[in-house]
């Protein structure tokens, strides 16, 4: 009786979570549908859509087909050329932290002539990628709820890794055809810079962080104008910024000659008043704006 007199009544409790379950059931049933759908359209490459003249993402710099066909062959010839020397098996070896010496120094050297300013080996670490170096970077010198100052728009896979995967806290900056806006990024700072979110100095010397895309910026396409270079940099100092430059597209410009390519000098270059053309090669560099190197604690 007892059970009998107590299943509608359990019935009427559970009536309602049962058919609530169950329609999350289907709706789950569905959802997963819907992803199995997703993924399948999501397995496409970029080149499955402009094969079909459709949907080409230009958030991304992704390199042409042809490209990536003649890629596959070079990286065969060189991998067997590199494979058929008799130190061949230290490949395989655990290497430096900072990545394959003979690597770096052949990457200083073009990157060097390409820039035409000097890239010493000791300041290249070797990383997967552009985004793994500027989360490797966010990681190590900041905290999670830390500040970085951003263009808007920005990158959005730099934005996701910065805000999401490091836990910063993202503040967007206005910026017009000459890139990033100086006086916007002061404004910001000035309102800002009493916040004292953690103790600032030893292995997390920089109270904030700046993140550029200072050449040909993603998705605007715009470059930082040189005046706004050395503000930033002057900025940076006084307020005791990191700025990180995502500077992947500087070497991609269609002019080659060398007065559009120091036009469009790395941003670093403009952090020593010995290289700027405003200023004598010779003066040395003054206190306030000399490179400042980072120092680890023992
Ligand atoms: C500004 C910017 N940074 C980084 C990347 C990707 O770099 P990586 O694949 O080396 O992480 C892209 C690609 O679209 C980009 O536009």
């Amino acid at each position: 009786m007892l059970t009998i007199r107590s299943v509608p009544y359990l019935g009427r409790i559970l009536a309602p979570s049962l058919a609530e379950a169950a329609s999350k059931y289907l709706a789950a049933a569905s959802w997963d549908r819907r992803r199995m759908l997703h993924t399948r359209v999501n397995e496409k490459t970029l080149f499955d859509y402009m094969s079909q003249g459709i949907d080409v993402n230009l958030k991304m710099g992704t390199p042409p087909e042809t490209l990536l066909r003649r890629s596959n062959e070079y990286m065969k010839k060189a991998a067997l050329h590199r494979l058929e020397k008799p130190d061949a098996p230290c490949l395989f070896q655990y290497g430096p932290e900072a990545g394959d010496l003979r690597f770096r120094q052949e990457l200083s050297h073009f990157l060097s002539q390409e820039y035409m300013d000097p890239v010493q080996v000791d300041d290249i670490i070797v990383t997967a990628g552009a985004t793994q170096g500027l989360a490797m970077l966010a990681n190590l010198l900041f905290s999670p709820g830390d500040l970085v100052f951003v263009e808007d728009p920005t990158y959005f896979i730099g934005l996701q890794a910065l805000r999401q995967d490091c836990g910063l806290h993202c503040v967007p900056v206005p910026m017009d055809e000459n890139g990033i806006i100086p006086e916007e990024l002061e404004q910001y700072l000035k309102e800002r810079s009493s916040i004292k979110p953690r103790e600032i100095g030893g292995r997390k010397p920089f109270w904030s962080m700046l993140y550029l895309i200072p050449t040909f910026h993603n998705p605007t396409g715009v470059c930082l104008s040189a005046t706004r270079c050395r503000r930033v940099v002057q900025i940076a100092r006084k307020y005791n910024l990191l700025v990180v430059c995502d500077d992947v597209y500087n070497l991609l410009a269609f002019s080659q000659d060398e007065e559009s390519a120091l036009q469009r000098k790395r941003l670093f270059a403009y952090d020593d008043p010995s290289r700027t053309p405003t200023a004598p090669p010779t003066r040395p560099p003054t206190a306030d704006v000399a490179p400042r190197e980072i120092t680890w604690p023992g």
